[in-house]
């Protein structure tokens, strides 16, 4: 019997070691196994706990009392403003047998005090009174304590990690340089999410890319240059940018700026808006992409630009969860094991998937 091998398939030999570190020039892209395996996704939770996710608006969190309930890779946090105004963040797990402390976002936050049994702790974690607590023999309650995970402010926005890796600085280094007075006068309008049918990183490998925009985005591709389309890799992050055409342009005169920080956390920037993205797994092959709107003053007043705005990100995240949703089943078939890397339109793909291998590793 004749032993075929699926068309386009790289040999095995290809497959041996796919997490040792490949140079762009000859760069295969992560196997598809990688967007498949629920192993691989399992293995994901530790990275993810070791990164910065994007949590809360700082808006949010301004008030003593004001607090958000997250989840990060499966780990239940809250966030909180203590009565003196410094930002904690704790794991959402009380020491007695799991309960919440808050179970919704909100304000007016008092103590932290369990909803299950009552347990209630102070604001550095440490247990300090509950419902009968007198009878438990040989129990000290100085020693139980609400886990911290760390937290930082930055731009108006709230990142958290449950045991960082790196100090959140590594991560937007250069950013504030670049945009700090942009992002300094938006404010919120509005979150819109998306759940896409595919794993989180088919997602992050199609936003790391302008190589698709002409033949996906039509609309989206006529306001950008792609011909002066750059991408920078850096440590922490990778940002493409593009001059915007001045006859399509309704957002004025300006550049386009899509960053994509490591690993989940995208701040896509144009003239007088702000938008970012959090994409979440929500299974091996299912991912939710939570988009909120930020807007200068001037844009804020301007309702007909903000539907023009929204309107075409939201025909641009249909095309990309459409073609993000393909990939994925085409990953899922048997046909494709991997392909390579284009070494100058797909460099954010390459920066995120040595960055994944090294975390992975
Ligand atoms: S689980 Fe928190 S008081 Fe019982
Ligand atoms: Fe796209």
């Amino acid at each position: 019997m004749l032993l075929m091998r699926p068309h386009n398939q790289e040999p095995r030999t290809q497959m041996t070691d796919w997490l040792a570190p490949q140079t762009l020039q000859t760069a295969h892209g992560l196997p598809a196994f990688v967007y498949t395996d629920p192993d691989i996704a399992a293995r994901e939770r530790s990275m993810f706990r070791r990164t910065w996710q994007l949590v809360a608006r700082s808006d949010q969190l301004a008030q003593p009392g004001d607090h958000v309930v997250e989840d990060i890779a499966g780990l239940p946090v809250l966030i909180a403003r203590a009565p003196d105004g410094t930002l904690l963040g704790f794991h959402n797990v009380c020491r007695h047998r799991g309960g919440p402390l808050a179970i919704a976002c909100g304000a007016g936050l008092k103590q932290l005090r369990c909803h299950y049994h009552g347990w209630t702790y102070d604001w550095d974690g440490v247990l300090r009174s509950g419902p009968e607590l007198d009878a438990l023999v040989d129990f000290d309650r100085a020693q139980v304590r609400l886990p911290a995970i760390a937290v930082v402010q930055w731009q108006g926005l709230v990142f958290a990690s449950i045991e960082p890796e790196a100090l959140f600085d590594a991560l937007v280094d250069g950013i504030d340089a670049r945009v700090a007075s942009a992002l300094h006068e938006v404010r919120f309008q509005r979150r819109v999410s998306y759940v896409a049918q595919c794993n989180w990183k088919a997602y992050i490998d199609n936003y790391l890319e302008g190589y698709h925009v002409p033949h996906i985005h039509p609309a989206l591709n006529r306001l950008l240059d792609y011909r002066a389309y750059r991408t920078e890799c850096l440590a922490g992050y990778a940002l493409q940018s593009s001059p915007l055409d001045a006859s399509e342009s309704f957002y004025g005169l300006g550049e386009a700026l899509y960053y994509q920080l490591w690993p989940n956390t995208m701040l896509n920037i144009l003239p007088g808006r702000l938008q970012t993205n959090r994409v979440v797994p929500l299974g091996v092959d299912r991912c939710r992409i939570d988009f909120d709107y930020y807007y200068a003053p001037d844009v804020a007043r301007d309702a007909a630009k903000i539907a023009a705005d929204q309107d075409l990100a939201e025909v641009t995240q249909r095309e990309d969860i459409d073609i993000c949703e393909r990939v994925q089943r085409a990953f899922a078939s048997g046909s494709y094991n991997t392909g390579r890397v284009h070494p100058t339109r797909e460099q954010g793909v390459h920066w995120f998937q040595e960055r994944y291998r090294r975390a992975l590793a």
